[in-house]
């Protein structure tokens, strides 16, 4: 499997952009360089102008998100804390090639303990095959480890589960079912609002 290296700044300006959450961070969990200009990082702030979102695309419908809709959610996110976006740039072309999200959920239960949902894992279709998609996933089950979850779940199509189970994730005996309750809204955008 190939490496990366975590890209820790810690001086900012408005031309850097705003991470979402401290990089250093992801320094403890994936601290090697992986030498073909491609860097993880977390999202940043300027990311809806390298592709982030087009790169969503390729994993669900995303919507016609605004710069300004973009801006709020990310704002919104890094406040309230427990959302950790990492992200793969390519920066030979300077665009967001990779992606997957841990949500820090709090509980009660265990504790008062935390627990962590892989969400969003996607990589450009140009970059797939190169062992990225199981990088960022490690990052992010690496991730969940260092903050004190007690585990880490997520839910994905039954085409992907050897991709998952590769990476460690087990499907539980009596406790491997995944089930919704959709709520269609008629206007999308009002949920951008939140
Ligand atoms: C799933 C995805 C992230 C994998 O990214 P990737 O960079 O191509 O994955 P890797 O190169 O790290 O692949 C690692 C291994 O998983 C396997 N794998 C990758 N994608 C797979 C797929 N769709 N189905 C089954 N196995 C897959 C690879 O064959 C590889 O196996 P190997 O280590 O034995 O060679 C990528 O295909 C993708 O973005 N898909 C569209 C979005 C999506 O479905 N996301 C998952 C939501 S749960």
């Amino acid at each position: 499997m190939g490496s990366f290296r975590a890209q820790v700044s810690n001086t900012s300006s408005e031309a850097d952009g705003i991470e979402l959450f401290n990089p250093n961070l992801l320094e403890r969990v994936a601290n090697q360089l992986r030498g073909d200009g491609l860097i993880f990082r977390p999202l940043n702030s300027r990311d809806f102008d390298k592709g982030f979102l087009q790169l969503l695309g390729q994993l669900t419908d995303v919507g016609n998100i605004t710069k300004d809709q973009f801006l709020n959610r990310f704002h919104r996110m890094k406040s309230s804390g427990g959302y950790y976006v990492i992200v793969v740039e390519d920066l030979n072309c300077g665009k967001v090639i990779g992606s997957a999200t841990l949500v820090v959920e709090q509980k009660f239960i265990h504790s008062c303990g935390l627990r962590g949902h892989l969400e969003d894992v996607v990589v450009n279709s140009e970059y797939r095959g190169k062992q990225l998609g199981k990088l960022v996933v490690m990052a992010v089950k690496n991730l969940a480890k260092s903050l004190q979850c007690y585990k880490i779940t997520l839910e994905c199509k039954d085409r992907l589960i050897p991709f998952y189970e590769s990476l460690g994730f087990k499907r539980e005996p009596g406790n491997a079912n995944s089930m919704h309750a959709r709520f269609p809204h008629d206007n999308p955008a009002e949920q951008s609002r939140l």
